[in-house]
């Protein structure tokens, strides 16, 4: 209950900034936000004494009111945010040098539900690869066994053959387990969940590494084929019959089972989105036109603002942006998942602590190191409702080393992962809404959303709702967001299935 009053006292927070009575609202928000509903008096009249006074167990004012600027996104910011990602849409689709790649994935038909069979599947999504077998039996039905292995920063960031050993490894392990033998012939999906130029179904040139890979040798090569040769290497017989990003998996997954599904987007360590394209819509496609009249697209959405396009982003955001592997480019993104999240916050965090904001300007050395305060700690500290946000003191005093921290510092850090974790979810239904509304499918269809953040972090998938609902009316009612679980690797068995 906290949490949905929280969520819509956001809302109509918004609503009063953009009816231009920003400043009343704003302090009248945090006053509620902060001291609960305002106090009256027995005349109805409400005290404002209160605003001169500095509550000890609030944070201060007018930082607050600073990081409220930096990181709301008003309803016209939004809306007008829409129309630009609908343009450059259109733009990548007639070119390859736009922001958006919007990749023809050669997948022309979305199954039916009938198709049977059964087909391995290997999923590289993030920090996990996924070996899995897919029985598909018909009548929507798919039954998966699967095993998970971590893929380590050093297989991440060391060469690309160890990378395909490693994968080829995984299967191997993975088939005796099922007690298959390793000379077994089965059709294999491979989910490979970067950017690559499909050139057929079966092949595709990885364009760039996103999420922290740096692995050498892979771009600018055919990743079934390194898979390939990595199968020969360790003895394996298996012939690689597609090739899926996971939204183009999670896609067609989903639409095994709800036909309506014309959208895939994860919301995880990465982001992305693949939707179903009209071919005459794709000038840049110069292949044959498919029987289907369809193509699905994988967008590579989260290179928006890699061109100058005018994301809001802070000083915090460029920090981050800077100092990754990857500059300037994925800056959507870096705004929205999982990766990022909690590294934003940490920059946050260290900034209010250099001015003494937060923790009386002490900090710690693991508050002080990269990438070391995880996502999963914002989701924690949002499902905080304790009085005395303990478990939020857990997270700052046992995970990240702070030693003393205040209620006031505690309320403070709550806000910030509210702040950057809603920010995520409207930027994220910007993208929605984008795609929607290029494929008219305004008055109804499904999207199939799967991903930590989406699954895992409180309020993401309502305030994405919410934001739908500001930016396209009532028609966001007609929108289904259905969380697809593991859809990715399926997916792709089913499109090697089916070609
Ligand atoms: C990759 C996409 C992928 C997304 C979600 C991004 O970093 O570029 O190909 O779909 O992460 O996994």
């Amino acid at each position: 209950m906290t949490s949905f009053w929280a969520d819509h006292r956001g809302a109509l927070f918004l609503f009063g900034v953009t009816t231009g009575v920003a400043a009343s609202a704003t302090v009248q928000y945090l006053r509620t936000l902060l001291f609960g509903p305002a106090d009256h008096d027995f005349h109805g009249h409400t005290d404002h004494n209160k605003d001169s006074l500095q509550d000890p167990n609030q944070p201060n004012q007018e930082t607050l009111a600073r990081l409220e600027r930096d990181f709301t996104l008003t309803t016209a910011q939004l809306q007008s945010l829409v129309k630009v990602f609908v343009n450059d849409m259109k733009r990548g689709l007639r070119s390859d040098t736009s922001v958006f790649k919007m990749i023809p994935s050669h997948v022309t038909s979305r199954p039916n539900g009938t198709e049977t069979g059964t087909v391995l599947a290997l999923d590289l999504g993030g920090s996990n690869f996924r070996v899995c077998e897919v029985n598909l039996e018909g009548k929507g039905v798919v039954r998966t066994r699967q095993r998970k292995f971590v893929v380590s920063d050093d297989l991440k960031t060391g060469t690309g053959e160890e990378l395909f050993d490693f994968f080829a490894d995984c299967v191997i392990a993975f088939l005796a387990e099922i007690k298959l033998p390793k000379d077994v012939n089965m059709k294999l999906g491979f989910t490979f969940s970067f950017p690559v130029q499909q050139l057929a179904i079966n092949k595709g040139i990885a364009i760039q590494w996103t999420k922290g890979f740096t692995a050498s040798g892979v771009e600018g090569k055919d990743v079934v084929g390194l898979l390939q040769d990595a199968f020969h290497r360790k003895g394996l017989k298996i012939e690689v019959s597609a090739l899926a990003n996971d939204t183009v998996g999670t896609l067609i997954a989903h639409a095994y089972v709800d036909a309506s599904t014309y959208v895939g987007v994860i919301l995880g360590t990465g982001t992305n989105a693949a939707y179903v394209e009209r071919v005459d819509q794709i000038p840049k496609w110069k292949g044959a036109a498919p029987s289907s009249g369809e193509m699905v697209i994988n967008m590579e959405w989260g290179a928006w603002g890699s061109e100058g396009v005018l994301l809001p982003t802070t000083s915090y955001d460029k920090q981050l942006d800077r100092a990754s592997a990857n500059p300037r480019a994925q800056i959507y993104e870096k705004m929205i998942s999982g990766l990022y999240l909690g590294e934003i916050t940490r920059y946050v965090l260290v900034d209010l602590i250099s001015t003494g904001e937060l923790f009386r300007g002490r900090g710690s050395a693991a508050l002080a190191k990269p990438y070391n305060f995880d996502t999963a700690n914002m989701s924690r500290i949002e499902r905080d409702h304790t009085i005395e946000l303990s478990d939020t003191r857990s997270v700052l005093e046992e995970l990240s080393g702070i030693q003393h921290t205040s209620l006031a510092d505690r309320r403070l850090v709550k806000r910030v992962c509210e702040l950057i974790g809603t920010r995520a979810a409207r930027l994220s239904a910007v993208g929605i809404a984008g795609v929607i509304t290029k494929i008219n499918r305004l008055d109804g269809c499904t999207v199939a959303v799967d991903g930590s953040v989406f699954e895992y972090y409180p309020h993401f998938a309502n305030r994405i709702r919410d934001a739908l609902r500001e930016v396209v009316g009532v028609n966001a009612e007609s929108i289904v967001l259905a969380q697809a679980r593991d859809g990715s690797g399926q997916g792709a068995a089913l499109i090697a299935a089916i070609n």
